[in-house]
């Protein structure tokens, strides 16, 4: 799941000989907790929303950088099945960000080849929410470059009973057996089945847990926490944590080259 400096554009080139990277393996499938939103906001005595807004504005610097970089995914979580209990105007803002995000950011998401996803039961979100979303869907549809995958209304725990009814159901009518069941099956009936496995995780604004992402999918991933807010998160930062995962030395649970001898 990693992506070798070969073959990179002169741009990935330069910008990772600007010295802002002193390796060559770049994450193929980032995906982030983007936190702190309200805090940034609170500190300048801003209502919520207004760190929401500016958070916006990181998701689309985010998005530019990790694409000049080369990375492949970038999964944002920018709505959980759990954000549901925040004060309905709150609610009512986040729902319309996708709007707000693809009416400036499209033309250069069709010029950077960008592909837009999204993971989540898309069925309980606005109408108006589910058409910004489809719409940008199905027009980046057969973009090949950078896939920014947004997680909205998302959560891990109930991706995994609903894969699991998926998976039972087709056991019950007979199109797989119990006995031919393993781990890529399961695979197969989570939203993020076309998708590779986070190499990396990234959760802003100090609070350390997982808060139901992609519970299954990060078993292997490499974590990185900061204190930084959301809204604050820049290409520096996002450097940072590349710089610290390719210090990382990722066995899966076993040995690696000379330890092995
Ligand atoms: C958590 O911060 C953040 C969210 C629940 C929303 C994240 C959404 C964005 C960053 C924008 C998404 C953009 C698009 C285009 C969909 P918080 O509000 O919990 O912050 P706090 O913990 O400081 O209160």
């Amino acid at each position: 799941m990693f992506k070798k400096i070969l073959g990179k554009t002169k741009k990935q080139k330069r910008l990772l000989e600007d010295g802002q990277s002193n390796n060559e393996l770049i994450p193929s499938h980032i995906a982030i907790i983007m936190d702190g939103n309200g805090r940034w906001a609170k500190k300048r005595a801003m209502p919520r929303i207004a760190g929401h807004h500016e958070g916006m504005q990181t998701v689309r610097k985010i998005a530019r950088y990790a694409d000049d970089l080369g990375v492949k995914v970038l999964t944002l979580y920018a709505f959980s099945t759990e954000n549901w209990k925040r004060p309905r105007t709150e609610v009512d803002y986040l729902m319309g960000l996708p709007q707000k995000f693809l009416n400036s950011f499209m033309p250069e998401v069709m010029e950077r080849n960008i592909k837009i996803t999204m993971i989540g039961d898309m069925d309980a979100l606005p109408v108006s929410t589910q058409n910004v979303l489809k719409d940008a869907m199905n027009r980046t549809k057969n973009n090949t470059g950078l896939i920014l995958n947004f997680a909205m209304n998302y959560g891990s725990r109930a991706e995994i009973v609903s894969a699991m009814k998926k998976m039972i159901l087709e056991v019950e009518n007979g199109t797989i057996s119990i006995d031919s069941i393993e781990e890529g099956t399961i695979n197969q009936y989570l939203m993020t089945s076309d998708l590779p496995e986070p190499d990396l995780l990234i959760r802003t604004s100090g609070e350390v847990r997982l808060s139901n992402f992609m519970l299954w999918q990060l078993a292997y991933t490499e974590f990185w926490f900061t204190e930084t807010l959301w809204p604050d998160f820049n290409e520096q930062t996002l450097m940072e944590a590349i710089n610290d995962f390719q210090k990382r030395n990722r066995r899966y649970g076993g040995l690696k080259g000379e330890e092995i001898k």
